[in-house]
């Protein structure tokens, strides 16, 4: 008797020390991650994944930028244990991720997936949910809120191949929750929709938060993410050029202001503008120094032009993406 009640106290004093070493731990974390692939008629080998490190933070939303062929996909692969890496370390929760029961926290959509056309919106997260064993009340409960959060309930019965572009992206959307996951791996769940699109599913990656998952997205498109994103990673041919959080990464720096004016010749404004160019009647003068810029607004004040417009530009993540891209 004493021993059960050591075990049961055992048991209640542990139990959440655990759950709170499990809440510290990150979401992700990649260690050294590489991948080689052997490719053409002599195989040669082809480093993809050139030592990649990085974290991300439960309960955030992290956004894994890159242009076209730089890695993101193929590190998703290795993360999900579609490929094997060949060198490195990930880390789900804690777990490695070869231990299958670390992608049970995981809900996933592929880029460009591909969906059943003849099946309802509805049928399809059936299928899924069963797929998941989920039982017929939950099941139902739970696709109802699933379709009411991505904004498909009047679509609900109707099949799939009737949807556009950003409908089927968002049924897509509700399959990667049925499972309830912690943690929501999208690979490019932006690519390929007009803007109105974009903002509607970037409004629902964003709900996700609020539910309190954390969201791994990938994508080449840099507005939008810049947006919702609390931290990102940018990789450029197979390496990481830049980790963090936005505000960190992202200056409030101006880098140029830009002036508009009219009734004055460009000719006035050389030395005062990096750049200076007409466009009909009107003068776009380019200004990198600041204290030029009063040097500027005088002489439109002394010789009677007219100020159209004065706009300073700040540091943009498109400028560091361009910088780092080009850099490499
Ligand atoms: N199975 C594969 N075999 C050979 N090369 C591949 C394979 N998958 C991807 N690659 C190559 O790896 C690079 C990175 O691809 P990917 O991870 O899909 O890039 P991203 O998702 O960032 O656009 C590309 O050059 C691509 O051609
Ligand atoms: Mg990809």
């Amino acid at each position: 008797m004493r021993i059960r009640a050591r075990e049961i106290t055992f048991a209640v004093d542990f139990g959440p020390a655990f759950l709170k070493i499990e809440a510290m731990a990150d979401a992700i974390r990649i260690r050294d991650l590489r991948k080689d692939f052997r490719l053409g008629f002599v195989p040669r080998t082809h480093k993809i994944l050139k030592g990649i490190t990085f974290s991300v933070r439960e309960g955030e939303i992290f956004g894994y930028l890159g242009p076209n062929g730089a890695g993101k996909t193929t590190t998703i692969k290795c993360l999900l244990d579609l490929i094997r890496p060949d060198a490195g370390t990930i880390e789900i929760f804690g777990l490695s991720h070869f231990a299958p029961r670390s992608r049970e926290p995981l809900g996933f959509l592929p880029e460009n997936p591909y969906f059943y056309d003849y099946l309802t919106a509805r049928e399809f997260l059936a299928f899924t949910a069963d797929l998941f064993g989920l039982g017929r009340t939950e099941r139902d409960g739970r696709i109802a809120r699933l379709l009411a959060l991505v904004g498909l309930e009047r679509a609900a019965d109707l099949p799939l191949r009737k949807y556009s572009r950003g409908m089927l992206q968002r049924a897509g959307l509700a399959q990667s929750l049925v499972n309830d996951p912690k943690l929501v791996i999208l690979d490019e769940p932006l690519g390929g929709l007009d803007p109105l699109g974009r903002k509607e599913i970037r409004d629902i990656i964003v709900r996700f938060k609020e539910e309190g998952r954390t969201v791994f997205f990938t994508s080449h498109i840099l507005q939008d993410i810049e947006m919702i994103c609390d931290r990102v990673a940018i990789i450029v041919g197979g390496r990481i050029v830049k980790e963090g959080a936005l505000r960190d990464l992202v200056s409030e720096r101006v880098l140029f202001t830009e002036a508009v004016v009219a009734g004055l010749p460009p000719e006035a404004f050389a030395g005062i503008g990096e750049s200076v160019s007409a466009q009909g009647d009107r003068v776009l003068i380019r200004i990198l120094d600041e204290a030029k810029v009063d040097e500027a607004l005088d002489l439109v004040l002394r010789r009677r032009g007219r100020l159209l417009s004065l706009s300073p530009r700040t540091e943009t993540l498109e400028d560091i993406f361009v910088e780092t891209v080009t850099r490499t």
